[in-house]
């Protein structure tokens, strides 16, 4: 029904967590007017009446990462919208319309190693995607995380860092940052650095990247030279979206309807689009 998934519903904030100057990390209460059973790499537009609307990446999925119910969000203060919603407070209400984006069954990830790959703000976008995996532990055979940020100040999520470093199954979580003061004793390096110090057979893995589309490019040229197949790299893109269901065009890519067929793609999926990588 067209109709309904245009019409945002009111969600309570339960938790409005300051991250960093220009980031906060919100726990908000699930849309209930349909079942909300999103899948990582799926996103939900989020508006306050009269002022607008935008896509914001879900960065914890009900009943994994975030309790029953709920469902979190990174927001990044950009312009008159997220200005305003990052000054929301836990009590207040902001709209909600979603879940949106292709669904992406896990099935055949299972038995294969996972490197999951963050620069910057994609943290919020891969977390669900940590999570499932760990969740699942299982299911899978090395897990290496790999999270690149500009300054150590800008690194995000850094209790889940800690503790998903703090495991002792194969987990592995490599951090880098391009610059820091002498204070700072981790890496130093863009976030290609990391790569070579990746545990996991690389042939046997499946890679999920989520950041600015600056840092495409270098990782996918250097996943692919390490071995590994261009249809186990997944990866988000972003384009700007309204209706997110497919009807106003604004996210196409050359016939592709980022906001319907993505915004999680495969490599092999995008890799004749020149606006893509
Ligand atoms: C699928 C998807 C998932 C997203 N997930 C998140 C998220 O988890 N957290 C988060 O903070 N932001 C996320 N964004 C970006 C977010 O939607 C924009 O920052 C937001 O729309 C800005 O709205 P605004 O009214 O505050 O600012 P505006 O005034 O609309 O824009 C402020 C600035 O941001 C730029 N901008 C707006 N939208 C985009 C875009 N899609 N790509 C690049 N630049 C843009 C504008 O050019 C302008 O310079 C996501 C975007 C998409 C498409
Ligand atoms: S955002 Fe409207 S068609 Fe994709």
């Amino acid at each position: 029904m067209v109709q309904n998934r245009m019409i945002p519903e009111p969600c309570r904030i339960y938790e409005a967590m300051q991250q960093t100057p220009r980031e906060v990390h919100f726990v908000v209460e699930a849309p209930k007017r349909e079942p909300f059973r999103p899948e990582p790499g799926q996103f939900v537009m989020i508006s306050i009446p009269g002022i607008g609307e935008a896509p914001i990446s879900l960065a914890a999925l009900p009943g994994e990462g975030a309790a029953e119910g709920t469902f979190e969000m990174l927001i990044r203060r950009a312009g008159r919208l997220t200005n305003l919603i990052t000054r929301l407070k836990p009590g207040d209400t902001m709209y909600v319309r979603g879940p949106f984006g292709r669904r992406v069954t896990w099935e055949k990830f299972e038995g294969s190693n996972l490197i999951l790959i963050a620069g910057g703000l994609g943290l919020a976008p891969l977390r669900p995607f940590v999570q499932r995996s760990l969740l699942h532990r299982e299911l899978f055979r090395r897990i290496d995380i790999l999270v690149g940020a500009r300054a150590p100040e800008e690194i995000l999520f850094k209790e889940d860092l800690a503790s998903w470093s703090a495991r002792r199954d194969d987990v592995r979580v490599l951090v880098s940052v391009d610059a820091a003061r002498s204070t700072w004793s981790g890496r130093i390096g863009v976030i290609t650095t990391l790569f070579d110090e990746i545990d996991a057979d690389v042939e046997d893995a499946y890679a999920f990247i989520c950041g600015p589309p600056v840092m495409y490019r270098h990782c996918l040229r250097k996943l692919l030279g390490m071995g590994l197949y261009e249809n186990h790299l997944w990866m988000t893109l972003e384009r700007r979206m309204k209706c997110g269901i497919g009807l106003c065009g604004n996210c196409q890519m050359n016939g592709l309807y980022v906001c319907q067929e993505g915004p999680l793609f495969s490599y092999r999926e995008v890799r004749h689009l020149k606006e893509a990588v």
